[in-house]
């Protein structure tokens, strides 16, 4: 089982929960009623299942995320839920949200597994964004 820890902007822990190792994020944070958008179904694309991690950030990350980050500098620091399997311990601030965005469709339910197909790359520890406090 992967254990997720939810904080909210303020830094304060929204909610803990478990889940099977594996599961996609975004669809983990998702069915524990967090309303996180994913708007390009879970493709890599749109970026609103960005996640900032306070701990736990994974070591390896898909090409199609790893590109989609690389394409925006606004992008630095933070990790698309849709690309991202849940493990061990995880604590993240989902970023844009239904209760926060203009947008109140939060997209189409990304599948049960990674889309598009991952091709994985591992990731160096200067890589790995170590700032984030909640
Ligand atoms: S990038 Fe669109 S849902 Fe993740």
């Amino acid at each position: 089982m992967a254990y997720i820890t939810v904080y909210n902007e303020d830094g304060f822990e929204v909610t803990q929960f478990e889940v099977p190792d594996g599961k996609r994020l975004v669809l983990a944070l998702e069915d524990a009623g967090i309303p996180i958008l994913h708007r390009c179904g879970g493709y890599a694309r749109c970026t609103t299942c960005r996640v900032e991690f306070v701990r736990g950030e994974p070591t390896r990350i898909t090409l199609a995320e790893q590109t989609r980050l690389a394409s925006d500098t606004q992008l630095q620091g933070v990790r698309l839920a849709c690309q991202i399997l849940c493990e061990g311990k995880m604590a993240v601030l989902p970023l844009i949200r239904t209760d926060n965005a203009t947008i109140e469709d939060a997209g189409t339910r990304p599948l049960d597994t990674l889309t598009p197909d991952p091709e994985w790359k591992d990731l160096s520890d200067d890589e790995i964004d170590h700032e984030h406090a909640p």
